[in-house]
């Protein structure tokens, strides 16, 4: 009797303590937004939805495509404005495939490259885009802001996608170069930005404010953004001085972490199955490295990344994505 009461203690004292580290990691899974608001994009409810004209006909530069616009945010069959400028996607980035499986070129569009909402797939090695796919199946790669909707629609996919049509997808995106994309500009000063559409939409006569520590992706053009153009690109404001200290960083380790330059490679585009970082968005690259500093992301690789996260800083991981982004993909 006593020895079981004992049992009983020792069970209900693990299960407390499992219920207190479950409480714990899920403040933390709600605070990425409190912590990095740049970078986990909440939308603005204020901001008034815009209901174009859905008969319009568009079409976007360099393409011969139209279409109205009723039929650019399907995600079973998203627009295709540059057909030659990509090898022929599979149907599962095309059209999607099982039940849960969305089109992958709906929003890391048909050439892979990707908005700061979601990810550049295009170049990135073929067992690294596998082992990601696998991590979300495993439940082991979650969003850091469950609120974002993108990232956590990501995580739904991830665990609806199969092995094949993974490597299928992977296969493909690994396929293609990843073109420049982001343009990164060192400023004091940005112009005033609302969040919607899950990013930074520049608000038009909205003058200018200080851009303090952080990072102002927006596009080029937002007008082609939203109609899903896969040549236009983004800007990335950055503060003065921070692609510099970026490179310290990266190339030493500084202070408060290790060279990135021994897995990633000396130019950041990837050794082997190790991702590559030059070039690509900035904003997905800060949620990459605080969702492995807080484990929210914990991949059957991320261990890897352990030391280098360790002690970060906000501040670093601004420094580090300037950097990383201004590279040369
Ligand atoms: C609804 C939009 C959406 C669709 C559709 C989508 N993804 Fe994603 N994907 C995302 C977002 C958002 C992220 C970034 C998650 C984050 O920021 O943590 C992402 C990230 C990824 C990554 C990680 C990239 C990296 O560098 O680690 C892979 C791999 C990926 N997606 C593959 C796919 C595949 C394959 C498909 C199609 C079966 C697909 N995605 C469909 C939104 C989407
Ligand atoms: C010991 C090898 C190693 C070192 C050192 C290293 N990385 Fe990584 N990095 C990896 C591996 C492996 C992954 C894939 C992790 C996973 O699958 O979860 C990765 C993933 C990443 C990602 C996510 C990429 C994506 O597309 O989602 C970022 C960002 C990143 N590393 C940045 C850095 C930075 C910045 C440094 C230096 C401060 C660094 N890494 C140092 C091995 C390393």
């Amino acid at each position: 009797m006593r020895q079981s009461s004992s049992v009983w203690t020792v069970v209900l004292a693990a299960a407390g303590l499992a219920v207190g580290m479950e409480l714990h990691a899920q403040e933390e899974v709600e605070g990425a937004n409190a912590v990095l608001p740049w970078a986990y994009v909440l939308n603005d409810p204020a901001v008034a939805a815009e209901t174009p004209d859905p008969d319009e006909v568009v079409t976007v530069p360099g393409s011969s495509v139209s279409m109205p616009r009723s039929a650019i945010n399907i995600d079973n069959g998203p627009p295709d404005w540059h057909p030659d400028g990509h090898p022929r996607m599979p149907d599962v980035v095309a059209y999607g495939g099982r039940e849960g499986v969305v089109a992958c070129g709906y929003c890391h569009l048909p050439n892979g490259q990707g908005k700061p909402e979601n990810a550049g797939l295009a170049g990135q090695p073929y067992e690294y885009l596998v082992q990601q796919m696998t991590d979300w199946r495993n439940g082991r790669r979650k969003p850091g802001e469950p609120r974002m909707g993108p990232p956590a629609f990501m995580e739904r996919i991830g665990l609806a996608t199969s092995d094949e049509e993974a490597r299928i997808a992977a296969r493909y995106f690994s396929s293609m170069d990843f073109r420049p994309w982001v343009r990164v500009v060192e400023t004091d000063s940005v112009p005033r930005t609302q969040f919607a559409g899950w990013i930074h939409e520049v608000i038009e006569g909205g003058g200018v404010e200080p851009i303090g520590t952080r990072v102002v992706e927006t596009p080029v053009d937002l007008k082609l953004t939203k109609l899903r153009d896969d040549s236009s690109g983004f800007i990335a404001y950055v503060p003065w001085g921070a692609v510099a200290r970026g490179r310290a960083i990266v190339t030493t380790g500084g202070d408060n972490s290790v060279a990135c330059t021994v897995c990633h490679g000396d130019d950041l585009r990837g050794i082997g199955p190790v991702p590559a970082l030059a070039g690509r968005s900035p904003t997905y690259m800060a949620r990459q490295l605080y969702d492995l500093q807080t484990g929210v992301r914990d991949g059957a690789w991320s261990d890897l990344m352990d030391a280098a996260v360790k002690n970060l800083s906000l501040a670093d991981i601004v420094d580090i994505v300037a950097y990383t982004a201004s590279l040369d993909p």
